[in-house]
C-alpha cells in the first residue's frame, strides 16, 4: 500500500493539470488535488482489513459531495457530525442504514428527522437518550442506537483532539457510569449498540486498541448479564469510531492499520467473527494522504537572515499547522512555474507564508528546499483531510479549486470550482 503520493507522481498530474481547461492558470494560484486512484486503493484496503464492517467515512475529513459520490460505488456509508453533514451524506445518496449521525448536540427537530429517515444513531448522553425515550413514545423507526462511550483510557499526544481522558466532552465515561450504562441496556430494547471514537491522530496503535478493548469487554460481560433475562446478545452493533493515525512526514514509517487489525483480531475477536454487526468512522486514515495543494508562489522577500516566500493559502486552508505547529506537520516541496521538478540542487531556507494578515500565517519556518523563485509552485503534501474541511472564512478568502485526477493525471475532473468575489458576497448577506 503506498502512503505517500511521490512528488515524482506530482509533477507527472500537475503540468496537465495546470494546461487543462478546468483551471485558469492566471486566477488559480492555488489548486487543491485529488488522486483519486490513491483514494479507492486506500478504501478497498481498509475494506480488505475489515471486509464485513459498515465503513461510514468521516464527512468532517472531507465534505466534498463530487469526493464522496465516487467513493459511495465502493460501498462505504458516511458518518456525520452535524446535521449539515447528515444533509451532505443524503444529498450524495447515501442510503439512510449507511449513514450514521453523531454530534453532542442534535437538537430535538435533528433528532426526528434522522429518526424519520432510518438513520443509525450515536446517543452521546444520557440527556440525549431522555430525548429519545419520548420522541420514540409516538413514533416507530427504523433507526438503530448506539451509545456513545467514553472508555476513559487517558488522552493521546494532541490534547486538542483526543477523547478518552477522564474528562471528555463527548460520550458516557465508562468507569463512572457502568451500571447506569448497562441499566440503559437492560430497561431499553431498542439499544442495540455502542459507539466510541477515542480520538483522531496522535493515539498510538496499542492505546487504540486498548479503548477498544475495555468497551468489548464491557459489552460481552453485559451481553452475558442480560442473556439470562433477554434474547442472546442485546448489544449487536459495535461502532469503534475513527481515529487511525497517518504520518504526515514521507520519511517516517506508517502506522500499520494491519497491526491494528491484528491486535483487536486478538484482543476482540467478537469484533472479526459476525457476532456483532460492526462500524467504523475513518476519515483521516482515508483522504489526508490522497490530496496534495499546489499552490503559486507570489513573492520571495529577503531580509533579516530569513527568506521568506509568499504563497496564496496559509491559515485559511491550514489553521491547525499555523496555530499549533507543534502538534501538526506538513511536507513542502518546490515545483517550477510549469509543475516540473526543479533542476537546480542548492538548498536554501525558507519561511513559507500565507496571505492572510496576521503574523502566525506561517507555515514553515527554516525548511531546506531547492532554490524557490516567483511563479514556482509550493506542494503541501497529505492535505486531502481536514483541510479544505476547515476552511477558515476570516478575510473572507475564496475557496481554491479542487481537482480530481486519475490513471497518473491523464484523466481530470473538476471536484469543486473556485469561489469568486461574488460568493463571499453572498455568503456574508
Ligand atoms: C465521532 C468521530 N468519529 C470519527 C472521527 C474521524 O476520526 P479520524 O479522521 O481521525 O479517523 C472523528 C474525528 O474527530 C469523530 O469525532
Amino acid at each position: 500500500m503506498l502512503h505517500h503520493i511521490p512528488l515524482t507522481t506530482i509533477s507527472t498530474a500537475l503540468p496537465g493539470i495546470l494546461d487543462s481547461p478546468l483551471i485558469q492558470k492566471s486566477r488559480d494560484n492555488t489548486i487543491i488535488c485529488y488522486d483519486l486512484d490513491y483514494l479507492k486503493e486506500r478504501i478497498l484496503y481498509i475494506q480488505s482489513l475489515f471486509p464485513n464492517a459498515l465503513h461510514a467515512l468521516a464527512l468532517k475529513a472531507c465534505p466534498l459531495p463530487k469526493v464522496l459520490k465516487i467513493v459511495k460505488s465502493l460501498g462505504v456509508g458516511a458518518e456525520a457530525a452535524t446535521f449539515p453533514e447528515l444533509y451532505i451524506a443524503e444529498n450524495c445518496g447515501f442510503a439512510p442504514r449507511k449513514i450514521v449521525f453523531d454530534s453532542p448536540a442534535k437538537t430535538t427537530g435533528e433528532l426526528s428527522y434522522a429518526l424519520d429517515l432510518g438513520i443509525h444513531l450515536n446517543i452521546d448522553s444520557f440527556s440525549e437518550m431522555n430525548r429519545i425515550i419520548d420522541l420514540l413514545k409516538n413514533r416507530s423507526t427504523r433507526s438503530r442506537f448506539g451509545l456513545r462511550i467514553n472508555p476513559q483510557i487517558g488522552q493521546g499526544k494532541i490534547a486538542i483532539t483526543s477523547t478518552t481522558g477522564d474528562y471528555s466532552k463527548f460520550g458516557v465515561p465508562i468507569d463512572e457510569f457502568c451500571e447506569e450504562i448497562r441499566q440503559a441496556f437492560y430497561d431499553y430494547p431498542w439499544l442495540t449498540g455502542v459507539h466510541l471514537h477515542i480520538g483522531s491522530q496522535g493515539y498510538p496503535v496499542d492505546q487504540l486498541v486498548q479503548g477498544v478493548q475495555k468497551v468489548y469487554n464491557f459489552v460481552e460481560e453485559t451481553n452475558r448479564w442480560l442473556a439470562g433475562k433477554f434474547t442472546k446478545n442485546r448489544i449487536k452493533i459495535f461502532d469503534i469510531g475513527g481515529g487511525f493515525p497517518v504520518t504526515y512526514h514521507k520519511d517516517r514509517e506508517p502506522p500499520s492499520m494491519e497491526l491494528y487489525r491484528d491486535q483487536l483480531r486478538q484482543k476482540c475477536p467478537g469484533l472479526f467473527t459476525g457476532k456483532y454487526r460492526v462500524i467504523t468512522e475513518f476519515g483521516r486514515s482515508v483522504f489526508t494522504n490522497a490530496g496534495w495543494t499546489a499552490s503559486r508562489v507570489e513573492y520571495i522577500k529577503e531580509y533579516c537572515n530569513t527568506i521568506t516566500a509568499v504563497i496564496h493559502v496559509g491559515a485559511d486552508l491550514l489553521m491547525r499547522r499555523c496555530y499549533f505547529p507543534q502538534d501538526w506537520h506538513h511536507d513542502f516541496s518546490v515545483l517550477d512555474s510549469h509543475g516540473m521538478i526543479k533542476k537546480c540542487h542548492r538548498l536554501r531556507k525558507y519561511n513559507i507564508v500565507g496571505p492572510l494578515c496576521f503574523s502566525g500565517d506561517i507555515l514553515a519556518r527554516d525548511i531546506e528546499l531547492p532554490e524557490i523563485n516567483p511563479g514556482d509552485y509550493i506542494i503541501i503534501h497529505d492535505t486531502g483531510g481536514y483541510t479544505l474541511s476547515m476552511w477558515s472564512r476570516h478575510l473572507s478568502r475564496q475557496i481554491p479549486v479542487v481537482i480530481g485526477y486519475s490513471d497518473n493525471g491523464k484523466k481530470r475532473q473538476l471536484l469543486k470550482r473556485r469561489e469568486t468575489p461574488e460568493d463571499l458576497w453572498h455568503f456574508w448577506q
